[in-house]
């Protein structure tokens, strides 16, 4: 393998949390031609977190404002019963909480079986094991550097060594090549680099895009570029 290229491709997935949401067709047309990987909703019902967001009738209407693959980051109580709302609104991929899913095992073969892919996000206080019996049923895994709910929080460094034993765990079930790593929450050029070296493959980043006074193509190349550079290191 070449040492400029990463084993596992680096993609940026931005979060539209800091968008303006008077301008979401707008504003997603913006990312694609910033050059990011994928574009990530923060679905929030107001329960499993205290925020409350986007219903599957906004993502639809943004859907054809960019070719760009949505994910649905499902920061809710009730996955199962509005995974099959996201997908129909344009979502190829479905976060789910471990900790929002009583039959997790379940949830990832529906998520499956409505023909998206499928991820499970960690927060902080979950362990890595919480996916050790489910890494055939994932397309990804987040590892959450926050605690949900809100955009702008610190990044989380003590969740480098669960970045780290995840990927790990997917590689040691020889699944490395079908299942990305995805961080979530403060990744920033300040940040992104140790994550990065961690393991994570898949970057999602709000404020740190939106705030980059060089604009967001600057924001994403600098992001991809820092974290490929740790990837590689
Ligand atoms: C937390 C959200 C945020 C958001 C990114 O529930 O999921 O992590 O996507 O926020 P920033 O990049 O602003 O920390």
């Amino acid at each position: 393998m070449s040492p400029h290229v990463p084993k596992h491709p680096i993609q940026i997935a931005p979060s539209v949390l800091p968008a303006d949401f008077a301008e979401l067709g707008n504003e997603v047309a913006a990312l694609e031609a910033a050059g990011v990987d994928r574009i990530q909703w923060d679905v929030m019902d107001g329960q499993f977190v205290p925020n409350l967001t986007f219903g599957p009738a906004v993502i639809k209407a943004a859907r054809p404002h960019t070719s760009l693959p949505f994910e649905a980051h499902l920061m809710v109580l009730t996955p199962d019963v509005m995974a099959s709302e996201y997908v129909d609104a344009g979502c190829s991929r479905l976060i789910v909480h471990a900790e929002a899913c009583l039959h997790l095992h379940r949830t990832l073969g529906h998520i499956r079986s409505l023909g998206a892919t499928a991820a499970v996000a960690l927060n902080p206080a979950t362990p890595a094991s919480a996916v050790e019996h489910v890494l055939d049923l994932v397309d990804m895994v987040l590892v959450m550097t926050v605690n949900p709910g809100f955009g702008g929080q610190a990044y989380i460094a003590t969740m480098e060594p669960k970045i780290r034993e995840v990927r790990t765990m997917i590689d040691a079930a020889g699944l490395g090549d079908a299942v990305d790593v995805e961080v979530d929450g403060g990744i920033a050029p300040s940040t992104v680099a140790a994550a990065a070296a961690a393991g994570a493959n898949v970057l999602v980043a709000g404020s740190a895009l939106y705030k980059d006074p060089a604009g967001l193509a600057h924001a994403v190349a600098e992001l991809r570029s820092l974290a490929t550079a740790a990837a590689c290191g």
